[in-house]
């Protein structure tokens, strides 16, 4: 089998595609088509018809889609002019909180059906240990009648991206590669070579960059969970939780992790990957466990101490008029998925509060798809009892305490005035001289 992909790549006489392109596939493509002929394909039309008019649905930059020569389609015949392919399709969980395969499946027969001869086919989706290879590998075998090994390689690539982080990007971060063998490998790491200027770190075999992959985000999962429940702690005795993990990282081994709600595509789900593996292979993770769980309980904790506010400041909750500043699962991001404002609005909903909802990263009709929850533009947001600000969007940080305190009604005295800050965005000097009743994790 030839293995001189990367030459083939770079004298145009072959193509790499890229299948799906949201926030992981996207940016993969638009940096290769820098340097070699790529195709984007995705099964959502819509999507496809964005990209060809220059639209951006998943933060890569207008610009970048609008100058990339990627050739975007819905058409999958066009994935036998490539014998290079990437898969960035969702991995998320079921309602249950187990593994859905869905979308990895049905990408891999669609692989499989156009599989050109010699390919290398490179999953980048997060999964657990063996997936890639026990899963993935039959379905595309038995859609093309193709034999891996024989008459085309597998490999996998864990995608490290920070959508929204302008400096962790597809090219920054060293990419871990891997393949079926030792050529693959080498192959897999040309190619992305071509496009990551961080590097490439092979390992040794697929399910290790597997593990890479889901290892790295439960860990920082178990990281957040412990921060919060210092946090809660740190609540009941009256210690200001931010003071102590600034003092605790001029420590030479401090680590930097913030409390917090987890939410997204990845941190927040990956763990439940590892711990359907952990299951399957008989091991307890119970540090992992709790430590999500904790993180799952902390939409409901950061409203009940909302309402614990209100209430501490003898407000009528039906009256109340609060604010919820974010709903998007990060900063400058528009990525909705698995929202813990979401969550967060639905227990304040319990207490017959009706919190009015504001993001404008986020796409009006997708909020209320997804989550029946009607967006209010910024400008236009009533004076506020509570305000809590949920995500940490620039908007929301460049806001100084004067304009903070112009966005409560006029006429509560300002002890009443009620602020949950919850990515910490603002001065603690400046809010302890400001009057407000403020809380933060
Ligand atoms: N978003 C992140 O921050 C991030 C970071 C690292 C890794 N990951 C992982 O990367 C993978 C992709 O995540 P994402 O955030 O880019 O998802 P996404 O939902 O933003 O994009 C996935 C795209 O795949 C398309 N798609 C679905 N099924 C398809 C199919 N059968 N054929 C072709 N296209 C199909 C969808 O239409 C969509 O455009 C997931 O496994 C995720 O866990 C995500």
């Amino acid at each position: 089998m030839s293995q001189h992909i990367v030459q083939a790549l770079i004298s145009g006489n072959t193509k790499l595609a890229v299948i799906g392109l949201g926030y992981v596939g996207l940016p993969a493509a638009i940096e290769f088509s820098k340097y070699i002929h790529v195709i984007g394909f995705d099964i959502d039309q819509k999507r496809i018809r964005a990209y060809q008019n220059g639209l951006d649905p998943a933060d890569s930059g207008v610009e970048e889609i609008q100058n990339s020569s990627i050739e975007f389609t819905s058409d999958p015949g066009r994935l036998r002019e490539a014998q290079f392919v990437i898969v960035a399709v969702p991995t998320p969980t079921a309602q249950d909180r187990t593994p859905d395969f869905s979308a990895l499946m049905e990408a891999s027969r669609i692989v499989g059906e156009n599989l050109a001869h010699d390919a290398i086919v490179v999953f980048e989706s997060t999964v657990y240990p063996g997936v890639t290879e026990e899963l993935c590998v039959p379905v595309i075998e038995q859609a093309s009648g193709l034999k891996c090994g024989q008459h085309w390689k597998i490999g996998y690539s864990p995608e490290r991206i920070n959508p929204g982080d302008p400096v962790h990007t597809f090219s920054t971060v060293r990419k871990i590669v891997s393949g079926m063998d030792k050529e693959t490998t080498e192959e897999i790491q040309k190619v992305y070579e071509l496009a990551v200027k961080a590097g490439t770190y092979p390992v040794s075999t697929i399910r290790t960059a597997e593990a890479v992959k889901v290892m790295e985000n439960s860990q920082r999962d178990v990281n957040i969970a412990f921060m919060n429940e210092c946090s809660k702690l740190c609540d009941k005795s009256d210690i200001d939780t931010y003071e102590v993990f600034e003092a605790m990282k001029t420590k030479w081994n401090g680590l930097p992790f913030q409390p917090g709600l987890v939410g997204g595509h990845c941190v927040g789900e990956d763990s439940y990957y590892l711990l359907e593996y952990a299951k399957k292979v008989g091991c307890s993770m119970s540090v992992l466990s709790h430590g999500r769980n904790t993180n799952e309980a902390m939409a409901d904790y950061i409203a009940c101490k909302a309402v614990e506010k209100m209430m501490g400041a003898k407000k009528d909750l039906k009256d109340c008029t609060v604010l919820v500043w974010g709903i998007t699962f990060k900063e400058n991001c528009s990525d909705i998925r698995n929202s813990k404002a979401a969550d967060l609005i639905a227990k304040l909903r319990t207490y017959q509060i009706n919190p009015i909802v504001t993001d404008e990263w986020a796409d009006l009709e997708s909020v209320r798809e997804m989550y029946g929850i009607e967006l209010v533009p910024f400008e236009k947001l009533p004076p506020a009892d509570c305000i809590i600000v949920v995500v940490g969007h620039q908007r929301y940080q460049s806001l100084s305490i004067e304009q903070l305190l112009k966005m409560y009604k006029t006429d509560l005295p300002d002890n009443k005035k009620i602020l949950l800050d919850i990515k910490s965005l603002y001065s603690l000097e400046e809010l302890n001289a400001s009057g407000l009743c403020f809380w933060r994790l």
